[in-house]
Parts: C-alpha cells; sequence; structure tokens
C-alpha cells in the first residue's frame, strides 16, 4: 500500500512524524512525504526533520509564502502532478493549513481516498483561514481522525459518516509525551532562565498580527507583565515581519526576552518549566495542559473547548490591554479545581491507532 502525506507548515512535520514513525513499522506500507515549502526557514523547517528523524521528503515543492489564493493555487498544481506520477492508494493530511487543503484538494480530484488527521475541530469562526480550510477537508475525506470528544461531534453533527469517524486521541499528545522524554533543561541554562520564573509567549495567528489594535495590545500586555516577570517569546516569521514594519510596535518587544523559532525539544522544556503561557497557537494551548503549566489563550474562541471547561485555559480576547494582564495576573493566582478526565487526549497511542485503521 503507498500512502502520500502532505505536509509543509511547521506543527505539521510535529504531527508527521508521530505517524511516520508507526507507518515505518509496517512492512506491507510505503509512506512517501512531500513538503509543499509552506514553511521554509530553518528554525520552521529543517530543524523538525533533524530532531524528530522524520523521513526526508520524496518531493520538496518549494512553493514557499504568497497570498492564500496565490499559494494553495500553486501548491494544488504541483501537489497534482506528484499524485498522477506516484499513483497512491490514500492521501494523508494533518490540521487545518493552506498545505492541508491543496492536498485534499488535488487528492480528491484524483479521486485518491484521503485521510484527515486532526478532523472535526472547529471555531466557528468562518473568518479563520484554517476554519475554511479544515471544513473543506473534513468534507472531502474518507477517513476522519478526530482527537477529541467535541471533534468528533462536530462530525456528526455536519453529516459526516459514523463509518469514517475514528476517535483516536491527539497525535499533539504521543508527540509531547516522546519529547518530554527526550527534552533536556539546556536552553535554560544557555538562557539563563530559572524554571518558574517566567512567562512563555507565542503569537502568530493572523487575526492578531494582521490587525494592529490586536497586536499592540498582545504587546502592551507583555510589556506590562515584563516588569514583574521575564516574558520568553521565541518569534514566528509572520510576526516578525510585522514588526519590521512598525517601529512603534517593535519598541514594545525591547522588554522582552524575544528569541528565534526554536526547535521543538527546546519547546517543550520551555514550556515544562514556564510559570505561566500566552499564546494564540493551537498546539501550545494543549502543551500547556500536557505540562500541567497554567495558560491564557489569546483568542476570541479556541478548537480544545475542554481545557477551557476544566479550568485549564483561560479564553482572552485580546481586545484590552489591561483585561490580558488582569487575565494573566489571574491564571497565576488560582488553581484549576476540576480533575481532567483519563485519555483526555487518548492515551499517547493516537499515531498507532490511526495506522491500525489506515493500513487495514
Ligand atoms: C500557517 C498556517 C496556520 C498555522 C501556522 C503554524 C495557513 C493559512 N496558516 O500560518 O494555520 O497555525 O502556519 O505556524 O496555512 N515566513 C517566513 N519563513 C517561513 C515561513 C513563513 O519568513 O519559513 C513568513 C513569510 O513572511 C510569510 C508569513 O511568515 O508570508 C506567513 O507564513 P504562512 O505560511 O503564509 O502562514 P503562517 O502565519 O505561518
Ligand atoms: N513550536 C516550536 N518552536 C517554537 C514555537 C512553537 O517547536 O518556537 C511548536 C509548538 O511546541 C507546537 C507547534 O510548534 O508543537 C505549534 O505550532 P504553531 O504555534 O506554529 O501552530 P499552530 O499549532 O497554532 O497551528
Amino acid at each position: 500500500m503507498k500512502i502520500v502525506t502532505v505536509i509543509g507548515a511547521r506543527p505539521q512535520f510535529i504531527k508527521a512524524a508521530v505517524v511516520s514513525r508507526q507507518l515505518k513499522k509496517q512492512s506491507r506500507v510505503e509512506e512517501l512525504l512531500v513538503h509543499t515549502g509552506q514553511h521554509y526557514d530553518d528554525n520552521m523547517s529543517e530543524v523538525f526533520f533533524r530532531e524528530l528523524e522524520i523521513p526526508a521528503p520524496a518531493f520538496h515543492l518549494g512553493i514557499g509564502s504568497g497570498p492564500h489564493g496565490q499559494q494553495t493555487g500553486r501548491m494544488l498544481e504541483a501537489i497534482e502532478k506528484v499524485l498522477q506520477g506516484a499513483r497512491p492508494d490514500r492521501v494523508l493530511v494533518y490540521g487545518d493549513t493552506n498545505s492541508t487543503l491543496a492536498g485534499a484538494l488535488a487528492a480528491v480530484k484524483l479521486h485518491i481516498p484521503i485521510a484527515h488527521v486532526e478532523a472535526g475541530l472547529r471555531s466557528f469562526n468562518r473568518r479563520m483561514p484554517e476554519e475554511i480550510n479544515r471544513i473543506v477537508t473534513d468534507h472531502v475525506s474518507e477517513w476522519l481522525f478526530a482527537p477529541t470528544e467535541a471533534a468528533a461531534a462536530n462530525l456528526r453533527t455536519e453529516g459526516r459518516p459514523e463509518t469514517a469517524i475514528h476517535l483516536v486521541g491527539d497525535v499533539m499528545y504521543d508527540a509531547a509525551l516522546d519529547a518530554g522524554r527526550r527534552a533536556s533543561n539546556e536552553v535554560l541554562e544557555k538562557l539563563k532562565l530559572r524554571p518558574k520564573s517566567y512567562l512563555l509567549t507565542t503569537i502568530h495567528r493572523a487575526e492578531n498580527t494582521d490587525d494592529p489594535v490586536r497586536l499592540q495590545n498582545i504587546l502592551e500586555a507583555f510589556h506590562a507583565l515584563s516588569k514583574e516577570w521575564t516574558v520568553v517569546l521565541p518569534l514566528h516569521p509572520r510576526t516578525r515581519v510585522l514588526l519590521q514594519q512598525s517601529p512603534a510596535i517593535a519598541r514594545l518587544v525591547e522588554s522582552l526576552r524575544v528569541l528565534e523559532p526554536v526547535g521543538f525539544l527546546d519547546m517543550v522544556a520551555l514550556e515544562k518549566n514556564a510559570r505561566l503561557i500566552a499564546t494564540d497557537s493551537g498546539g501550545v494551548q494543549k502543551e500547556a495542559f500536557f505540562q500541567r503549566v497554567p495558560c491564557v489563550t489569546l483568542r476570541d474562541e479556541t478548537e480544545w473547548v475542554e481545557l477551557v471547561e476544566l479550568g485549564w485555559n483561560r479564553i482572552v480576547p485580546p481586545t484590552s490591554v489591561d483585561g490580558i494582564v488582569a487575565a494573566v495576573r489571574e491564571s497565576l493566582t488560582t488553581t484549576p479545581t476540576k480533575t481532567p478526565p483519563d485519555n483526555l487526549y487518548g492515551g499517547g497511542k493516537a499515531g498507532a491507532a490511526i495506522v491500525e485503521k489506515l493500513a487495514r
């Protein structure tokens, strides 16, 4: 059986590493990786292949950055050619990026069955590019690997067939467990950070970076918090570009510990030792919980609703500086009282469960 996996952005490398490792154990399965080139800086791409021992891509499309239509269109054209040549039995896609959408569209038009890992997540905000990407992908896929009960329920509500929905758990939990075993605290020593003495932050969502008011609110809040705490910010390239364009906003990060994007093992070490995490990242929200670190999510909503319900994550729309600062202070002084159910995100065996179903 031949499987073509289409990936292109940072979180997809981390997710694919988990499943690829399991696929390698299947002697009947050949996996060919297609890297669209959506992310291309060494610290946004290659570092994950090296650290997580992901097989080298059989095809590197080198698409790069661009507006949605152009980026997705170029990917679609290039992936179609790869699929026509490779003629796989299945196409595997992850998450909700433009690489996911292009992979799914190219495959469905060629009548190749698609498996979607991280199916069913919804923000119910169609202004997010990710929401469009995931809805379309879920509606053309044959295997819908849902990470949570809530995601599986969304798929049922949208009328996807029960036989297609597989609640397998979250591959990011598998990834976090593996990285947790391998990560060392070297990065803390290098940065002279004491455990639990700093706040870890990440910002990259288009709805925050591309709205100058929201971006300014977030960075002003971080600046205010930096008077009491060391605020560490590994900077996503999208956010770096925005800072380069606005010297007034860039000045606000002068009081923060701004880092280049870090590798996954260093990121997990930084998360584990943080006193609190403030982020708009999907992956980082959950990793905060995996490490039992309180989290403030700077968005209007989240797809990972269970963590909010349990009190491990607080949603704060970045519409006011004081609102963000107050939410961080509150999260620093309150402890969640509800005990999370066992296996909220699966038992760390999502990768194996996916492969078991896919290779059947
Ligand atoms: C993409 C995904 C988002 C995901 C994020 C993970 C879409 C629509 N968005 O957002 O869902 O959460 O990846 O990180 O697919 N850039 C570089 N170097 C790189 C990559 C990007 O400099 O290696 C800069 C470019 O200026 C580019 C910008 O970042 O225009 C945005 O990159 P893009 O891949 O379009 O979207 P992300 O914001 O990374
Ligand atoms: N991450 C990383 N280095 C960083 C920032 C994030 O390895 O400097 C990891 C993070 O631990 C998580 C994933 O990248 O596993 C999340 O990616 P991102 O926030 O870019 O995207 P999202 O999850 O929001 O789609």
